[in-house]
């Protein structure tokens, strides 16, 4: 046994907290969750009130800058979105870089971080102008450089952004080549799109809004910031699961196991598998976008035509999980990945593109939190302690003299 009780004693007291379950780490003005009653408002604004109405930008405006934006500000900032919506040429060649295969969150994170080297100009934001233009430019490329990914894995050529659509729209279209207008239901679509991107807009000190904050808490710039959120994102225990649920959906819809099995797996500790698109470290309630997201699915489909047998899986894992012991004690509810990828897969958008649309929609939060820490945080660089558990007073042995 090894003793480091001489060395606790140095480092004074620290609190240990496992993956800061009970340690906040900054005041935020943004976004507010009561998880005991499954409660979520962005600036104040229940999330229910964006079911029917604003656009993802009005949203994103709110988060990043505190208020809904009048007429003017919304039309110059679409504007400059409009505006800075191509990436430069040379980018192109970074695409073409990756493998085929390439997880588009790679390409996201890797590109996200590339921009800062094209846009040096905005690595300094001293004053809101300067901030408003690099969101701006932020908001508008990630959408981009989405598309792009999905194209260059696909070995199709890249579409342009379209100075004429919106933000949904367009993205659509640099995704899919298709115009708009011809769609079948583009108006379906683009609301579902829309209200997707609302959801995921922001949540307060998640994984990836606390990485973006870590990162920017050194100085880091905010494209360099939001790159290191893409990484945190990318996980299966955070916006990856919407990839997992609709792994394990089509695991049952093909017969390897059934919806009772998958559960039983679930319960196993030692068997690793946990049931995805479930549990929260917040909500220990229904979690209110799941909730959104599972009355999308249910009128989009028929809207689409679409009969996905993963919804009527995804309805019986819920049905049966709700009346576990195990999930009902542990109060496990749906989490906002368990109905997304359905919604998403109805959409048309293949599984690997999923968290990246989560990314897009999740950059407003990022950026807001990075530009609020950058005004509030007072330059207090984010460094936790640690208890330390390994040797003490080892000695370096040479080479030779190793057994
Ligand atoms: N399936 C089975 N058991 C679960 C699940 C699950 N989905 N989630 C939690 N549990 C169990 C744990 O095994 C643990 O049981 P124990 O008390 O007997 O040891 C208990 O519930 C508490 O779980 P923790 O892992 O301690 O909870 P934590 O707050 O750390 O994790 C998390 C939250 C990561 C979301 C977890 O619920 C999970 O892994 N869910 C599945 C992945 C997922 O859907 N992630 C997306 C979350 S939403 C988002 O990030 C966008």
């Amino acid at each position: 046994a090894i003793d480091i009780s001489g060395l606790r004693a140095e480092t004074g007291h620290i609190t240990l907290d496992h993956g800061y379950g009970n340690t906040g780490s900054c005041e935020s003005a943004i976004t507010f969750i009561d998880g005991d009653k499954g409660i979520l408002h962005y600036r104040g604004i229940p999330i229910e009130e964006f079911a029917e109405g604003p656009s993802f930008i009005e949203v994103a405006y709110l988060l990043i800058f505190g208020h809904l934006p009048s007429d003017d500000e919304y039309n110059a900032f679409s504007k400059d979105m409009t505006r800075f919506a191509n990436i430069d040429e040379v980018m192109k060649y970074h695409f073409e870089g990756f493998p085929r295969s390439a997880p588009p969150m790679a390409i996201l994170s890797a590109m996200i971080n590339a921009l800062s080297c094209f846009h040096p100009e905005l690595h300094e934001l001293d004053d809101e102008a300067q901030f408003r233009q690099a969101a701006a430019n932020l908001m508008s490329k990630i959408r981009t450089i989405a598309a792009y990914a999905f194209r260059q894995s696909r070995g199709l050529p890249y579409m342009y952004p379209d100075p004429a659509l919106r933000y949904v729209p367009n993205f659509m279209h640099m995704m899919f080549s298709q115009p708009y207008e011809q769609y079948i239901c583009a108006d379906v679509i683009r609301k579902a799109l829309n209200l997707i991107l609302i959801l995921h807009a922001d949540h307060e000190q998640n994984c990836s809004t606390s990485t973006v904050r870590i990162v920017g808490s050194s100085g880091a710039n905010l494209f360099a910031s939001c790159a290191s959120g893409v990484c945190a994102l990318w996980g299966p225990l955070h916006g990856g699961a919407n990839v997992e649920v609709l792994n394990m959906l089509e695991q049952i819809h093909e017969g390897n196991i059934t919806p009772e099995e998958y559960l039983e797996l679930a319960k196993d500790k030692d068997s690793k598998v946990r049931l995805m698109g479930f549990g929260h470290r917040v909500y220990k309630n229904f979690d209110p976008r799941a909730q959104m997201l599972q009355k999308i699915a249910e009128e989009l489909l028929p809207q689409l035509n679409v009969n996905d047998p993963l919804l009527n899986i995804a309805r019986k894992l819920e049905e049966i999980a709700l009346s576990d012991p195990y999930f009902v004690d542990r109060k496990l509810y749906p989490n906002v990945d368990f109905y997304s990828g359905i919604i998403l897969r109805a959409l048309g958008i293949p599984t690997n593109m999923f968290t990246v649309i989560f990314a897009i929609g999740r950059l407003p939060g990022w950026i807001a939190h990075w530009w609020e820490q950058n005004q509030t945080g007072g330059n207090k660089i984010s460094r936790p302690r640690q208890i330390y558990t390994g040797h003490t007073g080892q000695h370096y042995i040479p080479p030779e003299q190793r057994v």
